[in-house]
């Protein structure tokens, strides 16, 4: 959430910044800004809207002759997008862009307001900037120390002072990585923002303060860290679109690749993975649609291997009272490895001395290297907001320990085995089947409310089902479980009204046709997603039959191509849907 460029070096930093703020834009794009510096002048363009607005107004404006800049794009936190909530701030000596949010930031604004301070934004960055700058006088570092001792909250900060030729970063709760490039140093809140210029990083640990001259220095309570310099796997072209009009669609389609990379070290050999048996008690917590593999997890776990499992919304989790009297598994569930409230959850569990497994999609990201153990899922960069090949990922992991367990739990069925082998290319067939889902989409675009139902491992699937519909294209659209409609929500019900049925569940299968049976009295347009030939209704995906375990994995990207191409339809910005942030890295 929110993204940050820093650099300095031999070059005129404008490209390096806008390019890195590009590849950044996934984190918010609300507003942006760029700050450079040359001697002791300082310029500072932001703009509202998209990077591209920034380009234009940085493209307009004579610029200083500088070799150091800093960058941001927003996703707002405190006050609305605007030229003057946007980053870089200036107060005093310092100049700054901020991820995160400062906690005590009105507190401290109270008293720095009466220390006779100018507020020129309603931002939290403006406060903290004002309370480094108080503590300024020509040492920078004690500066940094001082004002993060007073700082409630999370942020990575890259900062300039006004007096030095120096650039700062220090960060807690909210990654940030220094780049080394050939006499070029850059600071990025991640790689993917320099991944063009650089493989060669470190990551910065909490409070650490990175002083960059020619060389790196970095100290944590004044004392000197050595870094480990890593490097990055992810290559530049990965952010390319390869022709697909969206990245959301053509991450869809690599999903059968992505599949066949995460699912190759486990086929004939699980002991790679933990076995779940071995607890009483599974919690999976995470946000969002990694929430919902999980809730496909539980269903799975559940049904086959007779083992509780609770699925909780990370941000509730953090806070609750969790009762921890059985042996307990915390499974974190997370595509960036970033996302705040999941990592509270963790450290929850950790600090009760629980085990905690990470299924997670980037290397080196605070959850991958915090949580006891981790599965690491292959889906490589994903840039699009609307996660599609990622969650596919997690819910493949997640099939696999359900699977697993109930091997452990008796089940003595070598068939799965051999279907695992096979999902690439199923999933393949169904991502072919295209026309179909244009034609579904085509059908529904222009109502306002859809609503998806299902019955237990069905239900599961729908509710991502539901979310990735209206985070691409707005339309409004809820899961129900399909025999919970009629308790309300069916006097939404008209003439017309898209209800979408998920039916792959055999035991199950009377019930929920039943339950559409009722939708389509009431006149609704009824779309049914089945391994099971059910005629009579408007339209009809039959995905193939598979066993209860990778079922969802044939009916996943069906539900995300409708709703890819109903956004289409829509016009939507597909790629970046207003409001969203990719890496949600604030509570
Ligand atoms: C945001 C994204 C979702 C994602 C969720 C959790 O809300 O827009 O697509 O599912 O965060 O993110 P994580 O990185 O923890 O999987």
């Amino acid at each position: 959430m929110c993204g940050i460029v820093g650099y300095k070096g031999k070059q005129q930093p404008k490209e390096i910044l806008i390019e890195g703020l590009k590849n950044l834009e996934y984190r918010g794009y609300d507003s942006s800004g760029i700050a450079l510096k040359d001697g002791n002048e300082i310029q500072v363009i932001r703009s509202v809207g998209k990077i591209s607005c920034l380009e234009e107004k940085v493209n307009s404006e004579k610029l200083l002759d500088a070799r150091m800049g800093i960058a941001h794009t927003r996703w707002a936190t405190h006050g609305v997008p605007s030229v003057e909530n946007a980053h870089p701030h200036r107060v005093g000596k310092v100049t700054l862009v901020h991820n995160g949010i400062i906690e005590n930031a009105s507190e401290l604004k109270e008293k720095l307001l009466k220390e006779g301070v100018v507020f020129n934004s309603e931002t939290d960055t403006e406060v903290a900037c004002a309370v480094i700058n108080k503590y300024y006088e020509g040492d920078a570092v004690k500066a940094i120390n001082k004002a993060i001792k007073e700082l409630k909250g999370s942020y990575a900060f890259c900062i300039f002072f006004e007096d030095s030729d120096k650039l700062y970063a220090v960060r807690k709760d909210s990654p940030l990585i220094v780049g080394y490039g050939d006499d070029e140093i850059y600071v990025a809140s991640d790689i993917a923002a320099i991944i063009n210029y650089t493989n060669q990083y470190s990551l910065l640990e909490e409070n650490e303060v990175c002083e960059i001259d020619k060389d790196v220095k970095v100290t944590l309570n004044g004392k000197k860290v050595k870094k480990e310099i890593l490097t990055a796997t992810i290559s530049a072209d990965s952010k390319d679109k390869c022709g697909y009009e969206h990245y959301m669609l053509k991450e869809i389609m690599e999903e059968p690749v992505v599949l066949e990379k995460t699912l190759k070290p486990y086929v004939d050999n699980l002991d790679k993975l933990p076995d779940l048996t071995e607890y009483e008690e599974i919690h999976i917590v995470a946000c969002g649609s990694a929430m919902y593999a999980g809730m496909i997890g539980k269903t799975l776990i559940e049904e086959n291997a007779n083992l509780r499992v609770t699925v909780e919304v990370a941000s509730e989790y953090r806070y609750k009272k969790v009762i921890y009297d059985r042996k307990t598994l915390v499974i974190l569930i997370s595509q960036s490895g970033e996302t705040a409230d999941t990592i509270a959850a963790m450290r929850k569990a950790k600090m009760a001395g629980i085990e905690t497994l990470a299924i997670v999609n980037v290397v080196g990201s605070t959850i991958a290297r915090e949580s006891g153990s981790q599965i690491f899922i292959e889906a490589g960069p994903e840039i699009a907001v609307a996660t599609t090949k990622a969650y596919m990922l997690q819910v493949a992991i997640l099939s696999l320990l359900a699977y697993k367990a109930a091997l452990s739990s008796g089940l003595d069925d070598k068939n799965v085995m051999a279907e695992i082998k096979k999902i690439p290319r199923m999933v393949r067939e169904i991502l072919d089947r295209r026309d179909d889902y244009l034609e579904i989409a085509k059908a529904i675009y222009k109502r306002e409310d859809i609503f998806f139902i299902g019955r237990k491992i069905d239900y599961a699937v729908s509710m991502e089902g539901s979310l990735k519909l209206k985070e691409v294209s707005y339309i409004h659209s809820e899961a129900y479980q399909a025999g919970e409609l009629k308790h309300g929500t069916i006097s939404l019900v008209d003439d017309g009204t898209p209800v979408i049925s998920i039916i792959t569940d055999k035991d199950i299968r009377e019930k929920t046709i039943s339950n559409v049976q009722e939708v389509k009295a009431r006149g609704a347009k009824c779309i049914i997603i089945s391994n099971e030939e059910i005629t009579g209704y408007d339209h009809l995906i039959q995905v193939p039959e598979m066993s209860n375990f990778f079922q969802p994995l044939v009916v996943v990207p069906c539900l995300q191509l409708i709703a890819y191409e109903v956004a289409k339809l829509r016009g939507c910005d597909i790629d970046k849907p207003k409001n969203l942030a990719k890496s949600v890295t604030v509570e």
